[in-house]
């Protein structure tokens, strides 16, 4: 796979998709605000990002278009490699396009998913566009199960603060940063291989649980 890269204020990123130059733009002025901080500086991208969302591993901003631009805050114990594991995912069925990331990480550019979170959904549903097909999405979901292993990754996290439905109505998984790798041959395995049967049924909680709102 062509690995095109650039530097941003000295920080390697590794692009997957191009950007447009005014997202790129905004991308530089963050990262700089960052590093100037000390990876502090959260409050001060706030006036260079609208604010969207605050995981356990990092922040989320809106770049503008559709774009959003996760930060992770990395503790000793608590690294999450969402750049890497999107980047293997690409083409997945529910697996969002990656555009630009950071070497270590910590700065991730991925499609931005205009809906709710299933969380959100339930609390405050909307009407959506086209009807929800149970078996459908099933498949699907399996089909991606079968892919990310193929790919060398164990579906994981999928709970309802990190899927999404978008205001077509189709669903996403937006947060694979607890993705497993199968075997323990690289950094990245450093979760170990879970079983693969509770991620069926994981998938079948969730599926049910949408099946139940709508
Ligand atoms: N691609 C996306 N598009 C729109 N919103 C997103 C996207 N990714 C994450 N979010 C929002 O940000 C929240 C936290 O993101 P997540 O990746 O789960 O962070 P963490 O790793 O800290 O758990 C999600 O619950 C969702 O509301
Ligand atoms: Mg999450």
């Amino acid at each position: 796979m062509e690995n095109k890269t650039s530097k941003v204020c000295g920080v390697s990123f590794n692009i997957v998709n191009e950007l447009p130059q005014k997202v790129t733009n905004k991308l530089i002025r963050t990262v700089k605000t960052m590093k100037d901080s000390d990876y502090q500086g959260f409050e001060e991208v706030e006036t260079i990002l609208h604010y969207i969302s605050g995981g356990v591993c990092g922040k989320i901003y809106d770049l503008g278009g559709d774009f959003i631009l996760k930060i992770n805050e990395f503790s000793w114990n608590d690294n999450t490699y969402d750049g890497d594991i999107l980047r293997d995912l690409q083409g997945i069925p529910l697996i969002p396009k990656v555009y630009w990331y950071s070497d270590d990480n910590r700065f991730i550019v991925i499609q931005k998913i205009n809906g709710r979170t299933v969380r959100d959904y339930f609390q405050s549903p909307f009407i959506l566009k086209k009807q929800w097909v149970h078996i459908a999405f099933k498949e699907i979901a399996e089909k991606t199960v079968s892919m990310c292993l193929k790919r060398g990754w164990i579906v994981n996290d999928m709970h309802s603060g990190n899927c999404m439905i978008d205001y077509s109505g189709e669903f996403w998984i937006v947060d694979v940063g607890l993705f497993k790798k199968t075997g323990n041959h690289d950094y990245l395995a450093e979760h170990n291989l879970i079983e693969l049967i509770s991620e069926s049924e994981r998938i079948e909680v969730c599926n049910n649980m949408m099946a139940e709102a709508i």
